[in-house]
C-alpha cells in the first residue's frame, strides 16, 4: 500500500510512521508531510513530501492519515493568527482548508481517510465520561476556540463528504496523550505537569 501521512514527523504522526513502516509486507512506498527530519528519510519505501496542507496535493495513495495540524497549545493559544509553522495561516484554516484538500484527495483516487480529532471538540464537557454520542460544550470565542472549532468543523467536513461523496472516513477523537518524542514546552497537560516535577 501507499500510505499518505499527513504531520508524519510530529510527535504522534512519527510513531504511526514507525508502526507503518514496520510492517514491511504491507506497504511499498511511504509518504508523509513535514518539516522535520526523520530517521526514514533514504528508505527505499519511503518518500518525503514537503508541503502546508492548505494547499491542494495530488499524490497516488491507496489510504490516507491526517494528522497535520499545529497541535500545541501554547501557539495556537498565543498566536491563533500568525501560526510559526507557517507564518501567513490562521489554525482554523489549517484545519479547515487542509482537511478539505485531503478529501479532495481521497474523494479523487477513491481511498479511505483518517482524520485525528481531538477531546475538545467537547469542550468543557458536562458529562463524564464522554460518549461519541455526546455533542459537547464548546465556546465559540474562547481563546482554544480556534482548534476546538477548527476539529469540529474538519468533523463536519469528513462526514458531509462520506454522505454526499460515498468517501470512507475514520475519525479518532484523541484524548491527552504523551510519550517518547514529545515536545516537553508544547503546553499538553502531562508533559507540563512532569516538565514542572523534573524541573
Ligand atoms: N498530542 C495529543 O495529546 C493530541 C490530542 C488530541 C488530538 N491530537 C491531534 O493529533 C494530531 C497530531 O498531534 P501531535 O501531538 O503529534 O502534534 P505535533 O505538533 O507533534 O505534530 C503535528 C505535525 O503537523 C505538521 N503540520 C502542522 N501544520 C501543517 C500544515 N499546514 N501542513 C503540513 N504539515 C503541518 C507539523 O509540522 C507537525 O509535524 C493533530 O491533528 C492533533 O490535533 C493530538
Amino acid at each position: 500500500m501507499r500510505i499518505l501521512v499527513t504531520g508524519g514527523a510530529g510527535f504522534i504522526g512519527s510513531h504511526l510512521v514507525d508502526k507503518l513502516m514496520a510492517n514491511v509486507h504491507q506497504m511499498k512506498r511511504m509518504r508523509y508531510i513535514s518539516g522535520q527530519s526523520q530517521e526514514w528519510i533514504g528508505h527505499p519505501r519511503f518518500e518525503l513530501i514537503r508541503h502546508d496542507v492548505t494547499e491542494p496535493l495530488l499524490v497516488e495513495v491507496d489510504c490516507i492519515y491526517h494528522l497535520a495540524c499545529p497541535a500545541s497549545p501554547i501557539f495556537y493559544k498565543y498566536n491563533p493568527v500568525k501560526l510559526p509553522f507557517s507564518q501567513t495561516r490562521l489554525q482554523l484554516r489549517q484545519n479547515v482548508i487542509g482537511t478539505l484538500n485531503m478529501l479532495g484527495l481521497a474523494k479523487w483516487v477513491g481511498v479511505r481517510i483518517l482524520l485525528t480529532s481531538t477531546s475538545e471538540v467537547y469542550g468543557d464537557p458536562l458529562e463524564h465520561p464522554q460518549k461519541e454520542e455526546y455533542w459537547g460544550n464548546v465556546n465559540p470565542i474562547g481563546v482554544r476556540s480556534c482548534y476546538d472549532e477548527g476539529k469540529r468543523v474538519a468533523e463536519t467536513l469528513m462526514f458531509d463528504y462520506h454522505r454526499q461523496h460515498d468517501i470512507e472516513i475514520q475519525i479518532a477523537r484523541i484524548f491527552n496523550t504523551y510519550g517518547p518524542r514529545m515536545n516537553i514546552d508544547d503546553g499538553h497537560v502531562v508533559s507540563y505537569f512532569v516538565a514542572q516535577a523534573l524541573r
